[in-house]
């Protein structure tokens, strides 16, 4: 919650009054070395302590991974709260008032609001939690999930409740004169959380609480909580195959899917310990892989990941795994996130299950090493890209072939052309394939050459030389085989050139091919 900024003053005052040791303890134990403190590392895996606390300079500093700063820093870092956030925290824990300056009053009223709803959320989460255990018509509730092989402790982690199957179950239960409503939440709380739905818009009078209905009927109730573990929304899933299976909150002031992230506050420590996350689809995928021990996990809201999703993400580690099936759609979903993560500075890699599978299900008929060796196995977003394509160019529908392989293939592409006069022609050339604007696509380019984690995996021109009986780099190859079964369209092999090769074998087989286009006007090299 950002309320507006804290006085240079309180924030000098809390840094001079905190002990970095004392707060940096709380999350990993420290050793006196002489002047210093050292301990592992929170931000990278190691076996032997290379990260040193200085009390006098009040200052970390890991020699493993490089990663040093103040107390503000590591506490951001460690529990990926904002800088306002982790001062207010110091302020209250050292007994430092931290007052804002001057805030607008509608800045104010959107805090108070959103205060608000996150104590209404918590007061529905308990209601929803307790009908789950204790309630006598959530039985089937009960069942659902002893059936799922989800046990009492996963239940507890997750907060996992239930709706009761009435009309007005939680609008009763929340609103004042309720049994278990120690505040009296008004309607247009409960309708702003977005746990009641209005019957009509126009008939409804302020406070009448007979136009107005419970958004969650019957569901299994899955609470999503932000990194500060305040429940900022629900999901709900139907116990039958009643459709839709699942029912969100709609986004209000403080739940946005689009930067939400299921499970994120349980799999922090996991993910900081394993410098890696896992990101599944479904609610369950991230439950049951939690449960087994697998635990750092998080699921998406049955959203596409954006870029604020990798913003949060980058704050603990820079090494992602993402599940898509090895089959078109998965193919061209990864393509879409390779639009996202080019150039992130991230290292994204891609696990496939057996067909028909999700985590679930895998994590569920096998040993939790079964999923860490597939996550381990995994091949980087761009191999996965490029085999797949490569795969669906070959046997999918046209319409795969040519949205698949040149996608792909034009990023690749642009790495080979030297020429910069080319390359220009070729970048406009290609934005205006992808229908991309070109200034983006150069950026990309560029970000691409120069640092991406993806020049690490054999596509930057620095790390090749012409070896001739070494084996085709990679991407040559995957050129080569393509323009061999055809699967270049026409576009694409006007940007081709054979000098675009480093290796002389590919060189001579690219000019013939080309030659042979030249001469029938089209295509089919297979012949
Ligand atoms: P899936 O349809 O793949 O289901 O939805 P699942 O996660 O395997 O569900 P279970 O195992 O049958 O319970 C993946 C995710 O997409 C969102 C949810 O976040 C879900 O977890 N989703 C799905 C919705 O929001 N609404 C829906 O109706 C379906
Ligand atoms: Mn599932």
């Amino acid at each position: 919650m950002d309320r507006g900024l804290i006085p240079e003053e309180i924030i000098n005052r809390i840094r001079d009054r905190a002990d970095i040791v004392e707060v940096i303890s709380a999350h990993l134990s420290l050793s006196k070395t002489g002047q210093n403190f050292k301990g592992l590392c929170p931000f990278h895996a190691e076996k032997t302590p290379s990260f040193i606390v200085s009390p006098s300079r009040q200052m970390f500093h890991c020699f493993g991974c490089g990663e040093g700063g103040n107390i503000f820093t590591f506490l951001m870092k460690v529990e990926g709260s904002s800088f306002p956030t982790v001062v207010r925290n110091l302020g209250e824990k050292y007994g430092i008032r931290v007052e804002e300056r001057s805030v607008s009053p509608e800045a104010r009223q959107r805090a108070e609001q959103v205060d608000r709803l996150v104590e209404l959320n918590k007061a529905a989460a308990e209601f929803f939690h307790k009908t789950l255990l204790k309630g006598q018509a959530a039985s089937p509730a009960r069942a659902y999930l002893k059936e799922r092989g989800i046990t009492p402790e996963t239940i507890e982690r997750f907060d996992i409740g239930y709706a009761p199957s009435s009309w007005d179950g939680a609008l009763k239960a929340l609103r004042s004169g309720g049994k278990q409503a120690k505040v009296g939440w008004t309607v247009e709380d409960l309708a702003a959380a977005g746990l009641i739905v209005a019957r009509d818009q126009a008939g409804t009078k302020p406070g009448d609480a007979s136009g107005y209905y419970d958004r969650f009927r019957g569901r299994v109730i899955l609470p999503i909580r932000d990194l500060q573990k305040r429940v900022i929304g629900f999901g709900g899933r139907v116990l039958d195959d009643g459709v839709p299976k699942y029912l969100n909150s709609p986004e209000t002031p403080l739940f946005r899917k689009g930067r939400a992230l299921y499970g994120l506050e349980v799999a922090r420590e996991g993910i900081t310990r394993e410098d890696q996350v896992v990101i599944v689809e479904g609610y369950f995928d991230a439950i049951a892989l939690h449960q087994a021990g697998v635990t750092n996990v998080v699921a998406t809201l049955g959203t596409a990941l954006t870029s604020e999703h990798v913003e949060i993400i980058r704050r603990f580690t820079r090494r992602v795994v993402l599940l898509f099936d090895p089959d078109a759609a998965g193919v061209r979903a990864a393509l879409r996130t390779l639009d996202l993560f080019l150039g992130s500075g991230l290292a994204v890699q891609v696990g496939s299950l057996p067909e028909g599978e999700d985590p679930d299900t895998f994590i569920r008929s096998r040993d939790p090493e079964a999923f860490t060796t597939l996550v381990r196995q995994a091949p980087s977003l761009l191999d996965f890209t490029v085999a797949g394509s490569l795969a669906i160019g070959l046997q999918g529908s046209v319409e795969d072939r040519v949205r698949c392989v040149e996608e792909v293939l034009a990023l690749a592409l642009l790495q080979k052309l030297s020429n910069p006069v080319e390359k220009a022609a070729a970048l406009r050339h290609v934005a205006d394939r992808l229908g991309m604007e070109e200034k983006v696509l150069v950026e990309r380019y560029r970000q691409l050459t120069r640092n991406s984690p993806v020049a690490d995996n054999g596509w930057s021109d620095a790390s090749r030389g012409p070896v001739e009986s070494a084996p085709l780099p990679k991407d040559e190859e995957v050129l080569v085989r393509l323009l061999l079964h055809g699967a270049l369209a026409s576009p694409m092999l006007a940007l081709l050139a054979a000098d675009d090769f480093t290796d002389s074998r590919a060189r001579r087989l690219v000019a013939l091919i080309l030659e042979r286009r030249d001469e029938r006007g089209e295509g089919d090299w297979s012949r």
